[in-house]
This record gives C-alpha cells, structure tokens and sequence, in this order.
C-alpha cells in the first residue's frame, strides 16, 4: 500500500494535511519578520512626528484624505521618475495606522514636503480649482478658520508611545508647548523644540498668525512627508545589495 493513499482516499485527512503544511510554510516565512533587526532597516534621519504634525496627520485621518490619496511611492520606474525615490519601510515605522492608501485618485503624497509653499497649500486647501483648474478634489475651505484643538495632544504622543513609537516623557510632558513653538520662530522654546525635533520647520504655516488653525496642522504635516530622509547622502545601492 502506497503511504498517502490515506490522504487520497479521505478528503478531511487531506485538508488537515494541507493545512499543516501550509501552515509550516507560513510560519518559516512570515514568523522572522517580526524579530528580525534588518525588516525594518535602520535609516538616519526617521524621527517622530512633532505635535503640530501629529495633530495635522489625524485631521489627515479625520477628512479621509487617504480615500484619495497614497503615501506610498512603488519601486516602478514610472513611479519613481514621477515622485522621487521609493518609500523605505523606516519611513513609516511611525506611523499607527500607516497612511499607504489602496487608491489613487489624486497623487500620492508620500514626497510632498517642499513641493510647494504654504500659501500654494492655503489657496489649494480653500477652493482646489483656484490653483488646478481641472481639480476634482473637494474644498476645505473651514480649516483656516478652524482652530485647532490640541490639549489632548500630550495623550496623543502617550499613546503612540505605548505603540512603539520612542516619545520621550520629555516630549510628552511639553507637548503642548511644542505645539506653540513650532508655528513661532521667535518663541522662547525654539532651541529645545528643534533639539527635540530635528528638522522641523518652524513658522506660521497658514498665514494667519492670530490662530493655531487647522489649516496650520495639516500644512506642518504636508511639508514634512517624505523629507526626513536624505536621499542625497542614503545610498540605495549599498543598502540593498
Ligand atoms: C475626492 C478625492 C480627494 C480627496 C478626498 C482629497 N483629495 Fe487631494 N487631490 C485629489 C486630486 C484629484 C488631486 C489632483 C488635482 C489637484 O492638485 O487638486 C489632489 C491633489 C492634492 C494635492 C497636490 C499634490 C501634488 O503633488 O500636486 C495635495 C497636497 C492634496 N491633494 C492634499 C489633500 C488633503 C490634505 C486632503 C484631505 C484634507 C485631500 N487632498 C483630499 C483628490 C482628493
């Protein structure tokens, strides 16, 4: 008698075997992932997000941009040429939950910092059409005027924190504050703001200085995507040889 009659006779038995085996395969594959170092590769330059870009990512969230919108550049050709060098892992390791979207139907933003200035961002928040006249995306007109609310901010960092992402409870504990410092450059708390941050641009992200507005949030967190890794200095080349 052949040794797998038994699983070619018997429908459950097979399924029971092929479950097994399967289930090995899965486990040799997928198991490692989440221990090994080089999953995630380090990359210098990755810091968390500041308070005010934190605050502009959830109204992110809370608008459904990422209905629209991916924050994730392929390794295609194509891709590349048209948004700049593709999305390392590291880049959204702080990100909970990530922001990669499943549909394009404006661009994606995973390199928009410094592609355009503030007030680009302002006007195209406001009435899109008023600068891509064939625009479909909606207005959001109401975040200028919005001020935003961010005295939870210090739990918002707390609970990124228990997630994995490294907040200091120096951070925590001055959250709010780096929320005022980074839309100030002549604030008192300048130097311990960027000590925190490195990189971080400060300034009056809206052009209205007499609020916090949303609109202030969601341009800090626009002008930040994609530009904390230096691309000029990471070799792609020696990284994944
Ligand atoms: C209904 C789909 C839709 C939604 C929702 C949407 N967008 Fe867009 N977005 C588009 C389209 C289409 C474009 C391309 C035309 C344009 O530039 O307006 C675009 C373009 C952009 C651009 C310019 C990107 C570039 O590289 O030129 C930015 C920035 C942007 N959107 C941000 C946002 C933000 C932030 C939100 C949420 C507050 C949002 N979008 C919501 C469809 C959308």
């Amino acid at each position: 008698m052949i040794k797998h009659e038994i699983f070619e006779k018997n429908s459950i038995i097979l399924v029971i075997g092929v479950l097994i085996v399967v289930s090995i395969g899965g486990l040799v594959e997928i198991a490692p992932l989440f221990y090994l170092e080089s999953t995630i590769e380090k990359v210098k330059g990755m810091r968390p997000y500041s308070p005010l870009e934190l605050a502009g990512r959830n109204i992110y969230i809370r608008e459904g941009c990422y209905n629209c919108h991916s924050q994730m550049v392929r390794p295609l050709r194509d891709e590349v040429e048209r948004y700049g060098h593709y999305s390392l892992a590291a880049e959204s390791m702080y990100d909970h939950p990530f922001q990669w979207g499943s549909k394009r139907t404006g661009p994606d933003l995973a390199r928009l910092g410094g592609k355009y200035s503030d007030e680009w961002h302002r006007a195209h928040m406001i009435d899109p059409r008023a600068v891509v006249p064939e625009s479909v995306m909606p207005g959001y007109p109401f975040l200028a005027d919005t001020e935003l609310d961010y005295k939870y901010i210090a739990d918002d960092l707390k609970a990124n924190a228990i997630v994995g992402v490294p907040y200091t409870d120096e951070m925590i504990a001055n959250a709010v504050i780096d929320v005022q410092a980074q839309v100030d450059p002549d604030s008192d708390y300048y130097d311990d703001f960027m000590a925190r941050y490195p990189k971080a641009q400060v300034r009056d992200f809206d052009g209205n200085p007499e609020i916090i507005s949303e609109l202030d949030a969601l341009t800090a967190y626009m002008q930040v995507l994609g530009t904390l890794v230096d691309f000029s200095v990471y070799n792609a080349e020696e990284n994944y040889r």
